[in-house]
C-alpha cells in the first residue's frame, strides 16, 4: 500500500470510508487533461529558471506526456486511495519516472494547482458554451426570417392583447441569448487569469516566473494577489449565474412551446426526435425534451445557491470546503451544452402551423387596439377611444360577433368618424404591419431587426 503524498507527519492509519468522503477523485478526473496541461507547464518554468536541472525538466515532461498519451488512450484509472486527480497524477508520474517526479511539486501547491485546473476547465467550457448559444441564435434568426409574415396573438396574462409576428416572437428570444452570450465572454475574460504560482497562499520562496506559466497556458493575465489567487471562487459563482440566467430563457422558450403544442392551441409541433409517447395513452406525444430543459433549470439555480452558500462564511485563504466547488460547475456545463443543443435542434426541426396562428387572431378581440387607435387618430381623446371600444366589446361578446363583423351603418351610428376604410385597420395582418414604431412588431421592423442580427453573427 503506498503512503499518502502528505503523509510525513501521519500516523499511516486512515479508514477507507473517511479517506472516501475526503476524496474529490470520482469527480475532479473531469479535469485529468488539465491538470496535465498545469503541470507541463510548470514544469517548463521551473527548468527555464533553473529551480530544477534540465535533465530533470525533461524527465519529467517525458512523464507526464506519457501520461497524456495514456489519458487519451483512457488507460489511466484512478484511486479513491491518492484522493484526488493531482495526486493520483503525481502517483501515476513516479511509477513512471520514479523519485525524480518528486521535484515537479516544487514550487506548487495544490491550491494554486486546483485553480489552475478550474480556470482552464472553465475557459474550455466557456468557448463551448458561447459557440452553442451561437449555433442557437443562428437557428432563432433562420426561423424568424421564414416567419415574418407569421401573424399570432401577442399575448400579456397569457391573454390575447394585439397580434404580432411570429418571427418578432422568436427575435425576442434571440435578443434574450445575445445578452447570455455576452454574459459568458465577459465571464471568459475573468476566466482568464492565472493562478498558477500562488503555491498554498503566500508564493515562494523559489524564483519562479508567473507570467512565463502564464504565457505558456494561455492565460491573458495573473492574479495579483497570492490569497486572492486561491480562493477566488467568483469565476465560476459568474459561470453558475449566467448559466441560471441562460436555463431562466431557455425555460420560457420551453414554456412556451409545451404550451404550443397543446391541442388548445396547435400552433407548433416538434418532431417525433424531440417528442415521447405514453405507455398507456396511444394518442400522446409529449414535448418531453422541452419539459427536461424547464425541469433542468431547477439543478442549474440550485448549483448556483450550492456554491453561494459554500463560499459566504469562508475564511481566506485555501478551505477543504472549496473541493465542493466542482460537481456543481461540472452538471451546470453538462446540463446547458445539452440543453442549448437539443433547444437548437427542437426549433430548427419544429412545424409552424402558421394557418392556426392566425386563425387565432382573428376569432379574438385583439384588434380592439386597433379601433381605439383609428378613433384616437380622428381626433377622439384615446381615453374616450377606449371607453368606446371597450362598451363595443362587451355588445360583441353578448351578441358573439367580432369587431370586424360589425357593419359599417352601426359604427357610424356610433360616431361618424368610423368609415369604411376601419375593416382594414381590424384586419389583423395589417395590425401587425402597420406597428412601425423602432422595433415594433411592423414586418419592416422584424425584417431590419433580423438584417441586425445577421449582421452581428457573421461579426463574431
Ligand atoms: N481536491 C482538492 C480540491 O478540490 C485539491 C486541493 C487540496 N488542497 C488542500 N490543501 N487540501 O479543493
Amino acid at each position: 500500500k503506498m503512503a499518502k503524498l502528505w503523509g510525513g507527519r501521519f500516523d499511516g492509519k486512515n479508514e477507507a470510508w473517511i479517506d472516501a468522503f475526503g476524496a474529490s477523485i470520482p469527480f475532479d478526473q473531469k479535469m485529468a487533461k488539465q491538470d496535465i496541461t498545469g503541470s507541463l507547464a510548470h514544469v517548463k518554468m521551473l527548468g527555464h529558471t533553473g529551480i530544477i536541472t534540465p535533465d530533470e525538466a525533461a524527465e519529467i515532461t517525458r512523464g507526464l506526456l506519457i501520461l497524456q498519451d495514456k489519458l487519451a488512450q483512457g488507460a489511466l484509472t484512478f484511486t479513491i486511495e491518492n484522493e484526488d486527480i493531482h495526486m493520483n497524477l503525481e502517483t501515476y508520474l513516479h511509477q513512471e519516472i520514479g523519485p525524480v517526479a518528486g521535484k515537479l511539486h516544487t514550487a506548487r501547491s495544490r491550491n494554486d494547482q486546483v485553480a489552475t485546473d478550474m480556470h482552464l476547465y472553465l475557459k474550455d467550457t466557456l468557448a463551448a458554451v458561447i459557440e452553442k448559444i451561437s449555433t442557437l441564435r443562428q437557428v432563432l434568426v433562420d426561423k424568424a426570417e421564414e416567419n415574418i409574415y407569421t401573424v399570432m396573438p401577442g399575448y400579456t396574462h397569457l391573454q390575447h392583447a394585439q397580434p404580432i409576428s411570429f418571427g418578432h416572437h422568436l427575435m425576442a428570444y434571440y435578443q434574450m441569448f445575445t445578452r447570455d452570450q455576452t454574459r459568458f465572454e465577459e465571464n471568459l475574460i475573468r476566466t482568464d487569469v492565472s493562478p498558477l504560482g500562488a503555491a498554498a497562499l503566500a508564493g515562494t520562496t523559489f524564483p519562479i516566473d508567473r507570467e512565463y506559466t502564464a504565457k505558456e497556458l494561455g492565460f491573458a493575465q495573473v492574479y495579483s494577489n497570492s490569497l486572492d489567487a486561491v480562493s477566488d471562487r467568483d469565476f465560476i459563482l459568474e459561470f453558475l449565474s449566467n448559466a441560471s440566467l441562460l436555463m431562466m430563457h431557455l425555460s420560457r422558450f420551453c414554456e412556451e412551446l409545451i404550451l404550443w403544442c397543446s391541442h388548445e392551441f396547435q400552433f407548433v409541433e416538434l418532431t417525433d426526435t424531440f417528442s415521447t409517447g405514453s405507455s398507456i395513452m396511444p394518442q400522446k406525444k409529449n414535448p418531453d425534451m422541452a419539459e427536461l430543459i424547464r425541469g433542468k433549470t431547477g439543478r442549474v439555480y440550485g448549483n448556483l445557491f450550492g456554491l453561494l452558500t459554500v463560499m459566504k462564511g469562508l475564511p481566506l485563504a485555501y478551505n477543504k470546503d472549496f473541493q465542493e466547488d466542482k460537481e456543481g460547475m461540472f452538471d451546470t456545463a453538462e446540463t446547458i451544452l445539452t440543453s442549448l443543443e437539443i433547444m437548437s435542434g427542437m426549433i430548427h426541426t419544429m412545424t409552424v402551423h402558421t394557418e392556426q396562428m392566425k386563425e387565432a387572431t382573428e376569432k379574438d378581440f385583439s384588434n380592439a387596439t386597433e379601433l381605439a387607435d383609428y378613433l384616437a387618430s380622428k381626433g377622439v381623446p384615446f381615453r374616450e377611444a377606449h371607453e368606446i371600444v371597450g362598451k363595443l366589446v362587451i355588445d360583441g361578446i353578448q351578441k358573439g360577433r367580432y369587431l370586424q363583423d360589425i357593419p359599417l351603418e352601426e359604427y357610424q351610428a356610433i360616431t361618424p368618424l368610423i368609415a369604411e376604410d376601419i375593416y382594414e385597420k381590424l384586419d389583423s395582418v395589417n395590425a401587425v404591419k402597420n406597428r412601425h414604431s423602432l422595433g415594433g412588431t411592423g414586418f419592416d421592423q422584424v425584417a431590419w431587426q433580423i438584417q441586425k442580427a445577421k449582421e452581428q453573427l457573421t461579426e463574431e
